[in-house]
C-alpha cells in the first residue's frame, strides 16, 4: 500500500476566505473540493468558476468530488482546470467508462465515487481505466456526519481488487474521518484519506493533518511488527 495521504475538505472552511483556509492546510497532500448541485445531493457549494480560481491560487494540488447529476457532460471542463483528479460519482454518470478516458485525455486523474449503498462488484472490469476510486464512508450532500462502519467490507474488497489488479489506483475515503475513525478505514485498505470537520474543527488544522497521516503511519507499523 502507498503512503497515506490526506485530502482536507474546504466543505468545512471559512468560504468567505478561502485563499486564508488555504494556508492552514498546507500540510496536506491535496485539497478537496465539494461540488454539489442541489440535485444529485439536497446541497449547493460552488462550481467551475470558483475550482478555477482555487487551482490558480492554491499551491496543493486540487482534488475535485463532484456530487452533481450529468457529470458526462459538465466533468471534463473541470478537468481542463488544471486539478489533480476529478471524481465523479458513478450513479449518476450514463457512460463511466468513456467519462474516465476523457478525463485522463483532459489531462487529469480519473477517478469514480461510490455511495455507501452503492455495490462495488459492478464497475470492477472498469477498474483499470481508474487512478483513484472513493468510497463514500457517510451518504455524500454535508460534512460533519458519522463514519459508516457498514462500508468497511466494501473497502476491504476493493483493496483486494486493486492489489489484484496490480495498477496504482488510489483508493479515497470521505466522510466521517477523524482520529476514531482514520485506523479503521486504513486497516480495511484505505491510503487516500478525505476529512472535512475534524481538520478545519481543529485549533490547528496543519497540526490536526499531520496528526492524522501518522496515526496511520503507526498503524501500519505496528500491523509490521
Ligand atoms: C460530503 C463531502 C465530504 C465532506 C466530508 O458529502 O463529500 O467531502 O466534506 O466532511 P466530514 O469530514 O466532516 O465528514
Ligand atoms: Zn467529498
Amino acid at each position: 500500500m502507498s503512503q497515506p495521504h490526506i485530502h482536507p475538505s474546504i466543505l468545512s472552511a471559512d468560504f468567505a476566505n478561502l485563499a486564508g483556509e488555504l494556508e492552514r492546510i498546507h500540510t496536506a497532500d491535496a485539497v478537496h473540493v465539494d461540488v454539489m448541485d442541489n440535485h444529485f445531493v439536497p446541497n449547493l457549494t460552488l462550481g467551475l468558476p470558483v475550482v478555477q480560481a482555487l487551482a490558480e491560487r492554491s499551491e496543493l494540488p486540487l482534488d475535485v468530488h463532484l456530487m452533481i447529476e450529468d457529470p458526462d457532460r459538465w466533468a471534463p471542463a473541470y478537468a481542463q482546470a488544471g486539478v489533480q483528479s476529478v471524481t465523479f460519482h458513478a450513479e449518476a454518470a450514463a457512460a463511466p467508462v468513456r467519462l474516465a478516458r476523457e478525463l485522463r485525455a483532459a489531462g487529469t486523474r480519473s477517478a469514480m465515487a461510490l455511495r455507501p449503498a452503492t455495490a462495488l462488484e459492478p464497475y470492477l472490469d472498469m477498474l483499470g481505466e481508474l487512478d483513484m476510486l472513493l468510497l463514500m464512508t457517510v451518504e455524500p450532500g454535508f460534512g460533519g456526519q458519522a463514519f459508516l462502519d457498514l462500508v468497511l467490507p466494501k473497502i476491504r474488497r476493493a483493496r483486494a481488487a486493486i492489489d489484484g489488479s496490480g495498477k496504482p489506483i488510489a483508493l479515497q475515503v470521505d466522510g466521517g474521518i477523524s482520529r476514531d475513525t482514520i485506523l479503521r478505514a486504513a486497516e480495511a485498505g484505505a491510503d487516500v484519506f478525505v476529512a472535512g470537520s475534524a481538520v478545519y474543527g481543529a485549533p490547528e488544522p496543519s497540526v490536526e493533518i499531520d496528526a492524522l497521516r501518522n496515526l496511520v503511519l503507526a498503524g501500519h507499523q505496528n500491523v509490521q511488527q
